[in-house]
């Protein structure tokens, strides 16, 4: 560790990140980035190591969401107002469903680069490089957009400054007051599509508000009921990017990435002795690990070693993608891993990336009851184990988007494209997310069963 700098993953084989044809203009946008301001105080990290350590002992439950990929072209204020509406509903049926604190982590402020599973991408006879996420390059099937910009750069990092700034705003500026439970609903999920069962968590909400006014807690003397604590995260691909906003700690002199509160490797970069388990290795952020079917009982042993070597609770979270069928082929295997080793982590849930198919229009879409599906399984292993079943992670927006089919508000495979706009992966619209929630938050309720509780 003590050789460790934050460059040091560039004497590592690394995987996904661009080619920059003009080093030079690379150089100078790195250099530029790094005199910038951070975007989070590694104060803030510390602060949410610990509320993950809380879930890591089956005391508090996480819930991370938000945009496959962010986008320049999607940066409005309502876009985001409409994504923190929706996630503070699925947090409050959590909370309310499950009695526990939930730990609130948006992929936001930040999720720009992707991981692609092909170099290039042909259309009619025409080979071009793949997108690879706005902060590299443009999404327009057309050859100069392909070239990677580290001028993308910049621009990423200046929105998600505005992001970050908003939902700072919005966490701690009277948004969130829980006196507004009913006001969350966006207007998408009003009428036809409006969500009983939400407003009925939100009326026994409001009972609980008026009973604790009559004995004196009331938002104005009570910051728990005024603000929440709001989270960022993202995949830490582009590591150039990542390296420049890699800092010292003014407290206790540690290496922080102050790009995001937490951070995760993605399940194509996760390599024992690759550039990105390097970065990773010496950042004192929270951070996290996908694991697909291809993570192996070593690759495992090795990634805790190296990335928790102390075994700090809180610091890794081990994020399942398995898809909904091969859960119980992997899951058992993995947790069985952890328990040998005596390990702490979180474990989560994402049941988007391994649910994933093409329809017969070419969509890339994910069908609501496998995504369902893959998380009772979850819980299921994790209750047959003893283990706690410690958090999920979705890619969800607030907007009424057709991208995943089934649910409530029934999405087709024939309307996906009515209103398709994800720039990578299909995401729950705002009705299927918060259907999603009041099932997980009957499997924490199910989980908190004593006997589950105690061996947790
Ligand atoms: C993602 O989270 O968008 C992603 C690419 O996931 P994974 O690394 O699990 O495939
Ligand atoms: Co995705």
């Amino acid at each position: 560790m003590s050789s460790w700098t934050p460059k040091s993953w560039r004497a590592k084989p690394v995987l996904q990140v661009p080619t920059y044809p003009d080093r030079t203009a690379l150089k100078s946008a790195e250099a530029r980035l790094s005199s910038f301001p951070p975007l989070v105080f590694a104060g803030e990290a510390r602060g949410l190591k610990e509320d993950l350590a809380e879930v890591a002992k089956g005391n508090a439950f996480l819930l991370q969401g938000g945009d496959c990929a962010e986008s320049f072209a999607e940066h409005e204020a309502n876009h985001i107002r409409d994504f923190f509406q929706v996630f503070l509903q699925m947090a409050v049926v959590l909370t309310h469903g499950a009695s526990k604190p939930v730990v609130k982590v948006g992929r936001v402020a930040g999720q720009f680069a992707k991981p692609r599973s092909a170099d290039t991408e042909t259309i009619d006879g025409v080979e071009l490089p793949s997108y690879r996420g706005d902060i590299i390059n443009g999404i327009g099937f057309d050859a100069d957009q392909r070239v990677p910009d580290p001028q993308r750069m910049i621009m990423a990092y200046r929105q998600s400054a505005a992001t970050l700034n908003l939902l700072r705003a919005f966490a701690s500026g009277g948004f969130a007051d829980l006196t507004r439970v009913h006001e969350w609903t966006t207007d998408f999920m009003k009428g036809k599509n409006g969500s009983p069962r939400y407003e009925e968590t939100a009326n026994k909400i409001d009972d609980a508000i008026k009973f604790m006014a009559a004995l004196g807690l009331s938002s104005e003397n009570t910051p728990a009921l005024r603000e929440t604590k709001f989270y960022t995260s993202h995949e830490a691909l582009l590591l150039g990017y990542e390296e420049a906003l890699t800092r010292r700690d003014s407290i206790t002199a540690d290496w922080y990435a102050t790009s995001g509160h937490m951070l995760w490797i993605g399940d194509r970069t996760r390599q024992p002795e690759g550039a990105h388990v390097e970065y990773f290795s010496g950042i004192n952020n929270p951070i996290g690990v996908k694991c697909g079917p291809s993570m192996k009982r070593d690759d495992l042993l090795a990634l805790m070693d190296k990335l928790n070597p102390d075994d700090e609770a809180g610091r890794l979270t081990l994020i399942a993608r398995f898809g909904a069928e091969k859960v119980i082929d992997h899951l058992p295997a993995l947790i069985e891993t952890v328990k040998e080793a005596g390990r702490t982590v979180v474990w989560c849930c994402d049941p988007m990336h391994g649910n994933t198919i093409k329809a017969s229009s070419g969509y890339k879409t994910r069908p609501f009851d496998k995504v369902l599906s893959e998380v009772k399984a979850f819980f299921d292993v994790h209750r047959q184990m003893g283990t706690y079943a410690g958090g999920v992670h979705f890619e969800m927006t607030g907007d009424d988007v057709t991208e995943c089919v089934g649910g409530v508000s029934a999405v087709t495979e024939a309307s996906l494209s009515d209103r398709y706009h994800t720039h990578c992966d299909p995401r729950l619209n705002a009705s299927q997310a918060l259907e999603l929630a009041f099932l997980v938050a009957e499997e924490i309720r199910q989980q908190r069963k004593p006997e589950v509780a105690r061996t947790a």
